[in-house]
């Protein structure tokens, strides 16, 4: 069996081959950064005008490089939600059609629960049940996932998600969009501990965040700076700003892997490429005595694999997607 993959929730047009249970035949990420880096953030009409130009010449190369093409396919697979509507649209809408024509099932996956299943992609993989961190840039909650079809949430964001404080901040400091991979960068040559900025932890037992206090802690210092004329380190804020948000992703996700009694902790999303999280939560979990998956960073960003993945499991369990299914921006799961 062959599925075609298809995602567009937000800025990447995606798509991927893949043999189920998880040999990844080609896997195809078209980024639009450098129509958005101007604007410091995504423009949601740029970009759904930039994914039906992208859609078509994705899928090519994505069955070209797997060596495929329609008829060796079995099962189409696209981000159904949550996520910019006028994106996932064109996604879907493609994958539908496309499953029409072709007489093929289809299946609409939560975007959630691709990053919640990316880690199965690696070898090895976590066995289930798993407590699962996913921290991307629209996204930063904890799960409980039981199977593949069985997600729990035990906690989110109350404002913004931790990537989205990363482009924020990479906003104030002027360094471009997406403020992620500058900012982890920079923060290497820096010192975590040179400002001591917030960390919100609502209260002894809540496994909920919110960076939005640290975000404003962060343009406060960086203002206070300018004001002096001395303008800020802008390393020192980096680092300082990182280990702040670690600090919480880490503290809050070893919680919540107590209060499950899970044994295994994965994570997923965009920010999971952070070098430093990576570390310290892999740190972290092998001093509490749990094991630790995460995806290669290709695999945490937004990509299609993870989508063909969720949509196999989806199709074992019988949940196809009818052609009038519409897209959804926020996610049943969060
Ligand atoms: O999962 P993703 O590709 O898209 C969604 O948000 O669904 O995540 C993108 C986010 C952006 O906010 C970006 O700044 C952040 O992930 N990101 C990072 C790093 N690489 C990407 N954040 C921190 N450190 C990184 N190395």
């Amino acid at each position: 069996m062959l599925i075609l993959a298809i995602e567009s929730s937000c800025d990447d047009t995606a798509a991927a081959v893949l043999e189920p249970e998880r040999r990844i035949r080609s896997s195809v990420v078209s980024s639009q950064n450098e129509i958005h880096a101007r604007f410091g953030g995504i423009v949601p009409e740029l970009a759904s005008r930039r994914h039906i130009e992208m859609i078509r010449p994705v899928v090519d190369e994505a069955l070209a490089q797997a060596s495929v093409d329609l008829d060796d396919i079995d099962l189409i697979a696209a981000t159904q939600g949550p996520g910019l509507v006028g994106s996932l649209l064109v996604g879907f809408t493609f994958a539908k059609a496309l499953a029409l024509v072709r007489n093929l099932p289809c299946v609409g996956v939560d975007h959630m629960a691709g990053h919640l299943l990316s880690c199965l992609l690696e070898d090895p993989q976590p066995a289930f049940p798993y407590t699962a961190l996913i921290v991307s840039g629209g996204n930063t909650s904890l799960f409980a996932v039981d199977d593949p079809l069985t997600f729990t949430r035990l906690g989110r964001t109350r404002d913004d998600a931790a990537g989205e404080a990363f482009d924020k901040v990479a906003k104030l400091l002027g360094l471009g969009y997406p403020g992620g991979p500058v900012i982890s960068r920079l923060a290497a040559e820096g010192d975590p501990m040179a400002i001591s900025f917030p960390r919100a932890r609502l209260g002894p037992d809540s496994l909920d965040f919110s960076f939005s206090g640290l975000k404003t802690s962060v343009a406060a210092h960086i203002d206070s700076c300018r004001r002096q004329d001395a303008g800020p380190d802008v390393a020192d804020v980096c680092a300082s700003f990182q280990e702040a948000v670690i600090d919480v992703l880490a503290d809050k996700t070893l919680a919540a892997a107590e209060r499950t009694g899970h044994r295994r902790v994965v994570m997923g999303g965009g920010v999971a490429a952070n070098p430093r999280l990576r570390t310290v939560l892999a740190e972290r979990c092998a001093e509490g005595g749990f094991e630790m998956f995460m995806p290669a960073p290709a695999l945490c960003t937004d990509n299609a694999a993870m989508i063909g993945l969720a949509g196999y499991y989806r199709f074992l369990g019988g949940h196809l997607a009818e052609a009038d299914a519409d897209a959804y921006s926020r996610s049943p799961l969060n």
